[in-house]
């Protein structure tokens, strides 16, 4: 067994990329209607630039949970993809890859040709874009980002920050599953590819907003049952609810850093219209008891990693949004090398 690390992480990729067509082919299986035309109505167009078939196999993916959601979807491939179907979408899901050297998958050179070289007013689309690549190239999401750009020149709204995926990696593809599930309102539905989660205990839960008229945020502190791990301001922890079938994760900002020896968290209790708490949040902020065991895997979210040590940061936020921010100014105040 090797014990390289650039071995290991081409490894840890390859099993990524296939677990998430080894995902597609159960979905498929399982999967009663294929959601790929117009059903009329506020259809969600999903579009697809795929070269070797992950790309494709994720949008597949993402239509039929939000067909499964009752959302209707059209799904197309870049292909047949022009300025005046972006143009009448309200909104659009593009999932890219990049090839060669930053380039566009084949199905999406005459786009690139026919419709970019153009700049159309798309200010009625809001998007979702889903950038597949390999940090093993120069050009890491070459074509994703290029995407990004014209899109945002020609006054589309990005529906939240592009989702770029490193080698098939798991942890944002499960990030891409929530996002589009909350910006278009679907109830989320199973993780395609589960975390692997490690088991820690709830130490401290206290009430950070005593007589807000918000609704109850509170500071969770969890410790390893393990070794700690390591992980950057910025990071994001992944927790799974109790339930069955496994809920999917939910995602919060890690409020602190690796020097504090545990993670801390902000927690909104959310609240279904009828008043219900939500699965995850009524769990974490009343029902787990202190010292009840939570299954949780810190991940990597480096769009928003700091950046280097001599550029001064200004960090804007508010209520829960807070978490992320504190953990940035901890790293700064932990490090006497840093600016301010
Ligand atoms: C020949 C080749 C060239 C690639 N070039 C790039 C590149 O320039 N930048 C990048 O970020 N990823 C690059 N990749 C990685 C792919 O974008 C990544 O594997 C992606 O998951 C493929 O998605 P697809 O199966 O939908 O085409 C390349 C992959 C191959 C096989």
């Amino acid at each position: 067994m090797t014990s390289d690390p650039a071995r290991l992480w081409a490894a840890a990729g390859v099993l990524g990329l296939w677990l998430i067509l080894l995902a597609w082919i159960v979905w498929r299986a399982r999967r009663k209607t294929a959601p790929v035309g117009p059903t009329g109505g506020d259809v969600v167009l999903i579009a697809h630039a795929s070269q070797t078939g992950v790309g494709e196999a994720l949008a597949e993916m993402t239509a039929q949970s939000l067909h499964d959601a009752g959302i209707a979807v059209r799904l197309i491939a870049f292909s047949t993809l022009d300025a005046e179907t972006l143009k009448s979408a309200r909104r659009a899901l593009l999932i890219v890859a990049t090839t060669g050297e930053g380039d566009a998958p084949d199905s999406a050179a005459g786009f690139v040709r026919r419709v970019m070289k153009d700049g159309p007013d798309l200010s009625g689309l809001s998007y979702g874009l889903l950038a597949l690549g390999d940090r093993a190239y120069d050009q890491f999401c070459g074509f994703g980002r290029s995407i990004d750009h014209w899109l945002r020149a020609a006054r589309a709204a990005p529906l939240f920050d592009p989702v770029e995926v490193d080698n098939g990696d798991a942890g944002a593809i499960r990030h891409w599953q929530h996002a589009v599930g909350q910006a278009l309102g679907a109830a989320a539905g199973p993780d395609w590819t589960p975390p692997a989660y490690e088991v820690w205990r709830l130490t401290q839960r206290t009430l950070a907003n005593p007589g807000s008229p918000g609704g109850e945020a509170w500071r969770l502190t969890l410790e390893p049952t393990g070794a700690l791990p390591v992980w950057s301001a910025g990071d994001i922890a992944e927790i799974g609810p109790p339930g069955e079938p496994a809920p999917a994760a939910r995602e919060y900002s890690v409020a602190s850093i690796p020097s504090d020896g545990r993670v801390e968290l902000l927690v909104r209790l959310m609240r279904h219209p009828d008043g219900r708490p939500g699965l995850a949040s009524g769990w974490l902020t009343h029902d787990l008891p202190l010292g009840g065991e939570v299954p949780m895997r810190l991940r990597a979210n480096r769009a928003f990693h700091g950046p280097a040590a001599a550029t001064p940061m200004i960090l804007i936020g508010n209520g829960t949004g807070l978490a992320g921010l504190r953990a940035h100014l901890k790293a700064r105040a932990a490090d006497p090398a840093q600016a301010g």
